[in-house]
C-alpha cells in the first residue's frame, strides 16, 4: 500500500513505500512526529512491531492492513491524538484504554506516581481520575496501597472503571463521582485536575484543543478555580489529607504553593518534570 498525501490505500506496498507516503501526508498536517506517528499507526494496522519496518523494509502489507493504515493516517492528518486512533496510551507500568471522553494520560503526571512511590502511603485519593491512570498505577505499584479515585465526569469514570477491570484491579481502587468522595480520610491526596487557562487553551495544538475534552482541561478563566475549590474543601476539613501532591501548569507552583500552605500544609516544594517546569506540588502535615 502506499498511503499517498490524502492517505489513500494501494494493496500490497511495501512497507517503506507505505511509511514514506504516510510520513510526507502526515508532515504536510503539520504534525511533528510524523515519522514516528506513521509507524505507532502502521504498527497497529499490521499487528507487527516497530522494529520489523526497518528491518524488512520490503515487506508487502498484509491483507487488510493498508485500508486500516489509511483509514487511521486521515485521522491523524486531521490531528485526531495517536493514542486517540489507536486506543491506548501507556503509563507507567501500564497500558490505559483511551478515547474522547478523557484526557489522554502524560508522561510529567507520572510524576504524582513517584511521590507516592516516596511516601508510601496506606490510603490514596485520586482526585479528577480521568482515564484512571494516577490511581490504578498507584494501586499496580503499591499493593498494599487502598487506592479511592474521583471525577466529576461519568463519563470519565466509565472508562477508568473498565481499565481497572481490565487490569485486573477493580478490586483495589474504589472509584467515586464527584470531587471528593462522601467519606474518608487519606494519607496521600494527588490530583492532576483541569488547569489551562481560557485565553491559553486558544493556542494550544489540534491534537488536544479539537479532540480532547475541554472540561478536563480548563476549568475556568484564569485555570487555577478547580485547584483553588479542592483546597478551600480541605481547608475546612483538614483530616481529608495528611499530605497532598498537586500538578500544575507551568507558571502557577508559587500560587499552588501558597494555596497549600493556606490549606495547612508544611514543607511545601515544587518537583520539576523532565523539561525542568516545576509540575508537582506537594505539601505534608506535620
Ligand atoms: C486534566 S484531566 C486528568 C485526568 C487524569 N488524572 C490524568 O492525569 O490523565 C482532569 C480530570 O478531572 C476531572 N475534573 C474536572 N474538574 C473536577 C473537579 N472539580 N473534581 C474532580 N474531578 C474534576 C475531569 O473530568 C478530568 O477527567
Amino acid at each position: 500500500m502506499q498511503a499517498g498525501r490524502e492517505g489513500r490505500e494501494n494493496e500490497g506496498a511495501p512497507v517503506r513505500d507505505a511509511l514514506g507516503g504516510a510520513v510526507d501526508a502526515l508532515g504536510a498536517a503539520g504534525v511533528e512526529s510524523a515519522r514516528l506517528d506513521a509507524e505507532l499507526l502502521l504498527s497497529q494496522a499490521t499487528g507487527w512491531p516497530r522494529e520489523r519496518f526497518a528491518t524488512d523494509p520490503d515487506e508487502p502489507l498484509p491483507s487488510g492492513a493498508s485500508r486500516r493504515f489509511a483509514q487511521m493516517v486521515r485521522r491523524r492528518v486531521r490531528r485526531e491524538p495517536v493514542a486517540y486512533i489507536v486506543g491506548r496510551k501507556g503509563f507507567r507500568g501500564i497500558e490505559m484504554e483511551v478515547d474522547p471522553r478523557v484526557l489522554v494520560p502524560r508522561p510529567e503526571t507520572e510524576l504524582l506516581v513517584e511521590v507516592a512511590l516516596q511516601l508510601a502511603p496506606a490510603t490514596v485519593l485520586d482526585v479528577g481520575t480521568g482515564s484512571g491512570a494516577v490511581a490504578l498505577a498507584v494501586a499496580d505499584e503499591l499493593p498494599a496501597a487502598e487506592v479511592t479515585a474521583t471525577d466529576t465526569s461519568t463519563d470519565a469514570l466509565e472508562v477508568a472503571r473498565a481499565n481497572a477491570v481490565r487490569l485486573g484491579l477493580d478490586d483495589r481502587v474504589e472509584f467515586a463521582a464527584g470531587a471528593l468522595p462522601a467519606r474518608g480520610s487519606f494519607d496521600l491526596l494527588l490530583a492532576n485536575l483541569p488547569y489551562v487557562s481560557e485565553s491559553d487553551w486558544e493556542g494550544l495544538q489540534p491534537e488536544i484543543r479539537e479532540h480532547e475534552p475541554r472540561k478536563a482541561l480548563v476549568p475556568g478563566p484564569t485555570g487555577l478555580e478547580a485547584i483553588r475549590s479542592l483546597l478551600a474543601r480541605i481547608a475546612a476539613d483538614p483530616s481529608l489529607a495528611r499530605a497532598a501532591a498537586l500538578e500544575v501548569g507551568a507558571g502557577q507552583d508559587r500560587e499552588v504553593a501558597a494555596l497549600l500552605e493556606q490549606a495547612g500544609f508544611d514543607r511545601v516544594e515544587a518537583r520539576p518534570d523532565l523539561a525542568g517546569i516545576p509540575r508537582a506540588v506537594v505539601g505534608h502535615r506535620s
